[in-house]
């Protein structure tokens, strides 16, 4: 008797790596997070426990994470301001812990952790505590110590993720942190019922748009291959965009050790733009449209030096030829949630890029799923 298959192999379903199941999860995964929580198409926490005077009472946002949950804030962070004004902060949670916040009972502050583990999330959030502050954990992992040990939870519905690079949690913690903020705009009054619905409407769109990009995942595929053989990368965006250009290079580095490093596209020629010569690879984002114009005209520069260019807009985006190597356009949705397809483009860009480098994409070297000692 031939056994061709093992426990392992069972579990991922078919597919060669964890990280590719849970990047084709992750529609299912968004739509258990976002579905439950609705009521008459608007989000309503109580079912969470969480009360809406914690979302009226607060002065300012305070969010604190590691890593991939850090650049989710950072895109979280770029909705509260401006919708809801209210001042809000996004800090490194091994940075905040030994700082000495001016936070107070005031301060919202949101804690974002997959595992709810991580140790320097956790003294962060331990810190925010002991100053009075009220914390909402978002978090995947039930019963794990963050959410024990915070005020309030709002639990991710990822689903087990078991590659160390981390793909459907990201999703499903800016899914959520969405529904907190528009709760939190609808309590306040900055939004009315129908404004609620709209942005919840808007929101879900976005999950068909990401099965769009993660079913033309052989295309991304190709794209890369001229990739596989630099030694650096970088990723350029504005405003939204360069939030997902940080997880891009993130993902990039973590499995298939490429130097990978994120710019805000104007910042560029403060310096990096040195580093750009022939065939080096420019990952540029362009979703945001009152910014567009700015990012490609970014990407001008970077062309004229001799990048490759890899451009992902929308369908919609108008570019003159011989601008990108490559473009890779993204479904019509609206320019607040371009992250759920853009994440899929980069996720399966830094994948492919590990798969064609013949390296260990689930487990990559130096990496540790959740962190636990500092
Ligand atoms: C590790 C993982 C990352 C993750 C970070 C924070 O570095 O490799 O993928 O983003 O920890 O983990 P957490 O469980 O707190 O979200």
């Amino acid at each position: 008797l031939a056994v061709s298959w093992n426990v392992d192999a069972a579990m991922k379903n078919g597919y060669p790596y964890f990280m590719l199941k849970e990047i084709h999860e992750q529609p299912e995964a968004l739509k258990n997070t976002i579905l439950p929580r609705l009521n008459k198409g608007i989000p309503d926490l109580t079912d969470d426990g969480i009360p809406d005077e914690i979302l009226k009472g607060c002065s300012r946002i305070q969010i604190v994470a590691c890593g991939t949950a850090m650049h989710a804030g950072m895109a979280a962070r770029a909705f509260l301001e401006p919708v809801l004004r209210l001042p809000a902060a996004v800090s490194i949670a091994s940075e905040f812990r030994y700082e000495t916040p001016l936070i107070d009972e005031h301060t919202l502050v949101l804690v974002i952790s997959q595992s709810g583990e991580t140790i320097d999330t956790l003294a962060a959030m331990r810190l925010a505590r002991s100053c009075h502050a009220p914390t909402i954990a978002v978090v995947n992992v039930k019963g794990s110590t963050i959410a024990r040990e915070s005020d309030y939870v709002f639990y991710t519905h990822a689903g087990p993720e078991i590659a160390v690079a981390s793909t459907k949690a990201y999703s499903v913690q800016l899914a959520s942190l969405y529904l907190i903020c528009c709760r939190m705009a609808y309590v306040r009054g900055v939004y009315d019922n129908i404004q609620a619905a709209e942005f919840v409407k808007a929101l879900l769109e976005s999950v068909p748009a990401m099965e769009t990009v993660i079913r033309g995942h052989e295309m991304i595929r190709e794209a890369v291959s001229p990739l596989i053989h630099s030694r650096d990368a970088f990723f350029i965006g504005r405003g939204l965009d360069y939030t997902f250009s940080l997880e891009g290079a993130l993902k990039l580095k973590e499995i298939s050790y490429i130097h990978a490093e994120a710019y805000a596209a104007g910042e560029l020629k403060h310096g990096t733009i040195a580093l750009i010569s022939d065939q080096v690879p420019v990952i540029a984002i362009a979703t945001q449209e009152h910014i567009f114009a700015k990012t490609i005209s970014n990407v001008r520069e970077v062309k004229a030096r001799g990048a490759y260019v890899i451009l992902l807009t929308k369908e919609s985006a108008m570019v003159e030829d011989g601008l990108a190597d490559l473009h890779i356009r993204i479904p019509e949705i609206a320019d607040r949630f371009t992250v759920f397809p853009i994440a899929a483009v980069l996720q399966l860009i830094a994948y492919y890029a590990s798969v064609g480098k013949g390296l260990n994409v689930d487990q990559p070297r130096n990496l540790a799923k959740s962190v636990t000692v500092e």
